[in-house]
């Protein structure tokens, strides 16, 4: 099984989220917590942003000892410059630097040539290389670049010492055909590309975040790239969780494997929420308050006699303690009897048809039901003779 290397970006592409701020403290307790969640790379932020933002990487490189510690880059001097006085007491410090390589950027952001783009790109990896050993080019915008000037800017950024190449979807705009294709392309006119790693990020505007990323694993690329919870930029990144989680579930088809460590996601997840104060939504796949929730009665029924029929993933593999069959108005009598019974309550037959009646009735006007609820029906039921 191919060994996929995972990147995570949370401190630095989640970071970007509207309304997220992190301070040292809390950037350096996240990146402890993924490496105990096993990521190969972390980025931790991008150096020459700001005054603390240069301290917390800083700090972090000295901190983490299991995963390469990465800084972001723009393709200047001052950036790599700066990025190496934070970066240069990691364990294996890397760089990440970036030029955009779409027509849209490179005429109306960066309003430079392509030719000068190649040639600022090259200049810029050879200057990093004299400090870096490990250094990532991002083609900021690729999946809207024209392929053959990606292909050409690709085969020079190795030639100048890059060792990893990113391809982002930066705003989300390519489907997993397309983005397969574009791995797939770059294989096969890139002269010098099996010198590298190539790398997936992907963002999630149109919701294909994680499946673009899968599709680009299986058209060559070899390390991937997200957040925790899918936080970032705009609409997010590729979620981390979702992408281990699918390629361990469906590895009978996906025969690709990352190091991360399952059971520590759901305790990564909580502590990226309440850090960033971004609240993860009851239905986000993997994670979500819901994940694990079933509330339909033939859902529950099914769950009560083999789990396998409404779970493909068991909650003690993300780190989640049990699955939980909510009490609402669509819960069927097999359900609610268990629950019943694991609140201590041994009724007969017919006081429980009285109490699912009674818990019927409440189900009107309330949408779920609690155990509050419940003792209070009980006792009703059980003192009426
Ligand atoms: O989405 C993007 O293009 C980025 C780059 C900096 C890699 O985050
Ligand atoms: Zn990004």
């Amino acid at each position: 099984m191919a060994r996929i290397k995972v990147f995570d970006t949370t401190l630095r592409d989640g970071e970007q989220s509207p309304g997220v701020n992190l301070n040292q403290l809390e950037k350096i307790e996240i990146a402890k917590q993924l490496e105990r969640f096993g990521v190969d790379r972390m980025e931790a932020g991008f150096p020459a942003s700001s005054q603390s933002e240069f301290e917390s990487v800083k700090a972090i490189a000295k901190t983490i000892q299991n995963a390469s510690v990465t800084g972001l880059a723009r393709a200047k001097k001052s950036d790599i410059d700066c990025a190496w006085e934070a970066l240069q007491y990691a364990k294996e410090p890397r760089l990440h630097i970036f030029l955009a390589t779409s027509p849209i950027h490179m005429q109306h952001k960066l309003q430079m040539s392509p030719e000068k783009v190649i040639e600022t790109a090259c200049d810029m990896v050879a200057y990093a290389k004299e400090k870096f050993q490990q250094i990532e080019f991002s083609a900021e915008d690729a999946s809207r670049s024209d392929l053959a000037f990606l292909a050409e800017i690709t085969e020079k950024v190795i030639d100048a010492g890059a060792t990893v190449i990113n391809l982002p979807d930066t705003v989300g705009y390519t489907t997993p055909a397309e983005y397969g294709a574009l791995f797939r392309y770059m294989k096969e006119n890139v002269p010098n590309i099996h010198q590298v790693s190539l790398s997936a990020h992907c963002h999630d505007d149109l919701g294909m975040a994680v499946a673009n990323t899968i599709a680009a694993i299986e058209n060559g690329a070899t390390q991937i790239e997200g957040t925790i919870n899918g936080i970032g930029e705009r609409a997010g990144n590729a979620s981390l969780e979702e992408i281990a989680v699918a390629l361990t579930i469906r590895n009978n088809v996906y025969p690709y494997h990352t190091n991360l460590v399952l059971n520590e996601i759901k305790r990564t997840s909580d502590l990226v929420s309440k850090l960033t104060g971004m609240v993860v939504p009851a239905n986000k796949a993997v994670i979500g308050k819901n994940a694990f929730a079933h509330e339909s009665g033939i859902h529950q029924d099914g769950m009560l006699k083999n789990a396998s029929t409404y779970e493909i993933i068991t909650p003690e593999m993300v780190g989640i303690h049990e699955s939980d069959l909510v009490l609402g108005k669509h819960s069927g009598k097999h359900a609610f009897s268990n629950h019943v019974q694991s609140l201590g309550y041994t009724l007969s037959e017919e006081k429980l048809t009285e109490a699912f009646q009674a818990f019927k009735s409440l189900t009107d006007c309330k949408k779920e039901i609690t155990d509050e609820d419940l003792f209070t029906l009980l006792t009703d039921v059980q003192t009426v003779s």
